[in-house]
C-alpha cells in the first residue's frame, strides 16, 4: 500500500455513495486504503453490509440542502456521483434533471472553492452531443460539443453537467478533476423495472430485466447507436490512478495549508488537477443490435437453454418509447490517450468479460425461475 493510501487520517467524502458507481467505490476504498469515508446519498439499499462499518459514517440527506454541502466539502477529498442520470427523466422531468446536474452541484463546487477540498466531479459522455454515425475519437479538449434543439428535452442532461464543468473550470481557486463516464457497466446498475425501481432502467439493466423476463429486447430506432462499454471495475481503477496522482498535491488533499501552491500545481505537466478525462473503453465499441445479440447469447449460456427459445429483438422508435423530446447520438468513441498519459490508466476489461460478468449477477441477484 502506498503512503496516501495507508494514511488512516484521511476522510474521502462520497456523494451518491449508494449508488451504481457510489457502491463499487466504496468497497474499493475500504479494501484497498486506510481511509475513512463520509458517504452521503437518499437512500443505501445497495450498501446495507457496509452501514455499521466503523470506518464509515453515512448521512441520508439530499445535495440540495445547503448545510449538507457545507457538511461535505470539510473533507480533503470529495468525490461527487449525485445525479439523476436516467434518461428516461431526461424527456419527461427537465428541470429536475437540471437541478440535480446543475443546481446542485455547483453549491457543492462553490463550498469546495471555499474550503480548499479536491472535487471529482463526475460528468458525462453526453457532453460531447449529438454525434454522427461517422464521428471519430472524442477528444476532452478539441472535440466541438454540439447539442440538439432545446424541445428535444433529452439534452437536458448533458447541458446541465455541462455547465456545471463550466462552472468548475471557471473558478480560480477550486482544485477540481472532472470524470466524464462511457457507459460504465457491471454488477449493482440501476435496477428492474416494477421489483426495485421504476421507469426505464440504462441499456444493460434494461436489457438484463428483458432477458430475465422471457420479453424481446427493444431496439430503439433499429439499435444502430454504438456506444463502448467500461467495465465499473477499470473505472474504479481509473479513480485509483487518479487518487494515486494527487499524492502531487498531497499537502492540500491531505487538507493543510498548502493550497495556495496546490493551485500553482494544478497547471503542471502531468497533473490530474484541473483536466477533464474520459473514462471508457474504446476497444468495446459495438452496437446496440450487437449487443443485444451478445447479452442473449451470454444468458442462454448462463441458464444453460437454447438460444432459439429467447425472444428475437424487436425494432421500435426513439419517440415511441421513451416519448416526445427523444434524441440520441450515434456514435460515442472515446479517446483515452489523455488518462493513459498523465495517469498511466488504460481500461482493460473485454466486452464479453464485462457482459457475462454484469448478466451472471443480474440473474443471481433478481433470480427468476421463469426459464
Ligand atoms: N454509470 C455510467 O455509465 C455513467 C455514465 C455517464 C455519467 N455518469 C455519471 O456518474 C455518476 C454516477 O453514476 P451512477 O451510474 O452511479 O448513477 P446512480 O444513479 O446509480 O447513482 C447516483 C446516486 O446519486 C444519488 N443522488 C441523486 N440525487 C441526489 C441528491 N440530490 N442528493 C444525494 N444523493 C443523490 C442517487 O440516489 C444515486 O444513489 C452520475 O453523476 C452520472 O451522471 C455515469
Amino acid at each position: 500500500m502506498n503512503i496516501l493510501f495507508n494514511d488512516s487520517s484521511v476522510t474521502v467524502a462520497i456523494v451518491g455513495c449508494g449508488g451504481f458507481v457510489g457502491c463499487h467505490l466504496l468497497d474499493a476504498v475500504l479494501a484497498r486504503t486506510k481511509w475513512h469515508v463520509f458517504g452521503v446519498d437518499l437512500d443505501f439499499y445497495r450498501i446495507q453490509h457496509r452501514l455499521n462499518d466503523e470506518r464509515c459514517e453515512f448521512m441520508v440527506a439530499d445535495l440540495a440542502d445547503k448545510s449538507v454541502v457545507e457538511r461535505i466539502a470539510k473533507y480533503p477529498v470529495v468525490v461527487n456521483l449525485a445525479a439523476i442520470c436516467t434518461p428516461s427523466r431526461y424527456m419527461a422531468e427537465a428541470p429536475e434533471v437540471i437541478r440535480s446536474n446543475y443546481d446542485h452541484p455547483a453549491a457543492l463546487v462553490d463550498a469546495c472553492a471555499k474550503s480548499g477540498s479536491w472535487l471529482i466531479h463526475f460528468s458525462t459522455s453526453e457532453v460531447y452531443g449529438r454525434t454522427s454515425a461517422d464521428s471519430g475519437l472524442l477528444v476532452e479538449d478539441e472535440t466541438e460539443l454540439t447539442f440538439g434543439p432545446v424541445t428535444a428535452s433529452r439534452w437536458s442532461y448533458a447541458t446541465a453537467k455541462l455547465l456545471t464543468e463550466r462552472y468548475i473550470a471557471g473558478l480560480k481557486n477550486l482544485k477540481w478533476t472532472v470524470v466524464r463516464p462511457f457507459n460504465f457497466v457491471g454488477p449493482y446498475m440501476d435496477f428492474m423495472p416494477g421489483v426495485d425501481g421504476s421507469g426505464i432502467p440504462r441499456v444493460l439493466a434494461n436489457f438484463s430485466s428483458a432477458l430475465v423476463r422471457g420479453e424481446p429486447l427493444k431496439l430503439v430506432n433499429g439499435g444502430v447507436a454504438k456506444r463502448s462499454f467500461t467495465s465499473v471495475f477499470d473505472a474504479i481503477d481509473f479513480l485509483f490512478a487518479l487518487f494515486e496522482a494527487g499524492q502531487m498535491g498531497r499537502a492540500s488533499v491531505l487538507g493543510t495549508a498548502a493550497h495556495a501552491a496546490c493551485v500553482t500545481e494544478c497547471v503542471a505537466e502531468k497533473s490530474p488537477f484541473s483536466q477533464a478525462f474520459n473514462v471508457g473503453n474504446p476497444d468495446n465499441e459495438i452496437t446496440i443490435a450487437e449487443l443485444a445479440c451478445k447479452m442473449r447469447e451470454i444468458f442462454a449460456e448462463i441458464k444453460g437453454i437454447p438460444l432459439e427459445s429467447i425472444p428475437e429483438p424487436e425494432k421500435i422508435s426513439g419517440v415511441e418509447y421513451y416519448g416526445k423530446g427523444y434524441d440520441d447520438s450515434l456514435r460515442r468513441l472515446p479517446s483515452v490517450e489523455k488518462a493513459e498519459r498523465l495517469l498511466g490508466f488504460k481500461a482493460q476489461t473485454p466486452i464479453d468479460v464485462v457482459l457475462r460478468e454484469s448478466l451472471t449477477w443480474f440473474v443471481m441477484h433478481y433470480g427468476f425461475p421463469n426459464h
